[in-house]
């Protein structure tokens, strides 16, 4: 067990409440904090459904499927992010079109035009480790946009949440996310007939009991994952807040080192810092191995999507693959301290 973990969640609300009275009442799997925490999420958001699920990639895997995308299509998305962003496109048979990053690590938006064309259904847009895509660009060229905001749960573009901007949008509650229900995720949409799709798609797609004319999954949220999730939500500026502190507190003091570190700041958003991601000159595998035995837990970025054994593409992604092979983030969980971050800082300093 590392000294400091890289992301672990903090429960310091009603978690503990709302889960007896789901124990107590019986309701454990379906159950009346899964509407509650539709409605009230999507409140927060700023959008008019919610379809509660089992977890983002399920989020990720429905939306796909719900926007009828099917074999010969093609979808465009970021290069560096996680496999949950193609598994469904690659189950139908589609054709993921990937882009580079920027030194966001977002997709590099001036790129996707020139990669529309007439087979072209969506764009997913991944907001990645704290700083939102510059969605801007990315509207209005005709095709469907999948926002994937499952790391920037509070995070605003130009003074709007993300979540606001896909015709469908994805968010996770995974343990180490921004508030958690353990495993778990959402879809939002201000489409009613999408929104009635996504719910069919999460529940066998019956059209009446045990009869189903689609095929679709059991992707459904538990009345108890939904329970710590109302109470999460309770919580989610407090928390947001401190994922803000600790970038603070890295920025100061990292700031002598001779790293890339997440830009602060840019003309659409501050950094909410999901987790704080660096770039440093030796590979992100001998940082990581150098900080675990200094007994401090830190994680590589995602591998590449256009590189991964399960997908044939000869897109070129040089920034992404950079940053795979020396990006990594540092401890950015809810409880740590500033004499932790000041010990994660001394150590990275000792590694490299
Ligand atoms: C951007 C992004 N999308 C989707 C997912 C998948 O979410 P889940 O782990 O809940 O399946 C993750 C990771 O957890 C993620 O970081």
């Amino acid at each position: 067990m590392p000294l400091i973990p890289v992301n672990e969640p903090l429960f310091t609300g009603n978690e503990q409440k709302y889960l007896s009275e789901c124990i107590q009442s019986g309701w454990v799997g379906n159950g009346p904090f899964i509407e509650r925490f539709e409605e009230e999420f999507s409140r927060y958001i700023g959008r008019k459904h919610g379809i509660a699920v089992s977890s983002g990639t399920a989020a990720l895997d429905i939306s796909v499927e719900a926007l009828g995308i099917k074999q010969g299509d093609e979808v465009i998305c970021p290069s560096l992010a996680i496999i949950s962003t193609i598994n469904q496109i690659l189950r139908v048979g589609a054709r993921a079109v990937f882009v580079d990053c920027d030194r966001t690590w977002n997709m590099d938006v001036s790129k996707v035009k020139d990669l529309i064309s007439d087979k072209t259904k969506a764009i997913i847009a991944v907001h990645t480790y704290g700083l939102p895509v510059d969605m801007d660009p990315l509207l209005g060229l005709g095709t469907f946009v999948i926002e994937d905001a499952a790391e920037v749960i509070g995070q605003t573009y130009k003074g709007k949440k993300c979540g606001t901007f896909g015709t469908l949008s994805c968010f996770s509650f995974y343990a180490n996310k921004i508030i958690t229900t353990g495993e778990g995720g959402m879809i939002l949409t201000d489409d009613e007939d999408l929104a009635k799709e996504c719910r069919r798609l999460r529940d066998l797609c019956h059209t009446e009991r045990f009869h189903h004319d689609r095929i679709g999954w059991n992707y459904r949220m538990t009345n108890m994952q939904a329970a710590v999730g109302c109470a999460q939500l309770e919580q989610i500026e407090e928390k947001i807040a401190k994922k803000r502190m600790i970038g603070r507190w890295y920025d100061a003091l990292l700031s002598h080192l001779d790293i890339k570190r997440p830009i602060g700041k840019t003309d659409y958003a501050e950094n909410i810092y999901w987790v704080y991601a660096i770039e440093t000159r030796l590979r992100a595998k001998q940082v990581i191995e150098g900080m675990r035995k200094e007994g401090i837990e830190c994680r590589p970025f995602f591998w590449p999507l256009h590189l991964q054994p399960i997908v044939d593409s000869a897109a070129s992604c040089p920034n992404a693959e950079h940053a795979a092979g020396y990006g990594l983030y540092l401890p950015s969980g809810m409880a740590l301290t500033i004499e932790q971050s000041c010990e994660v800082a001394e150590a990275l300093r000792k590694v490299l």
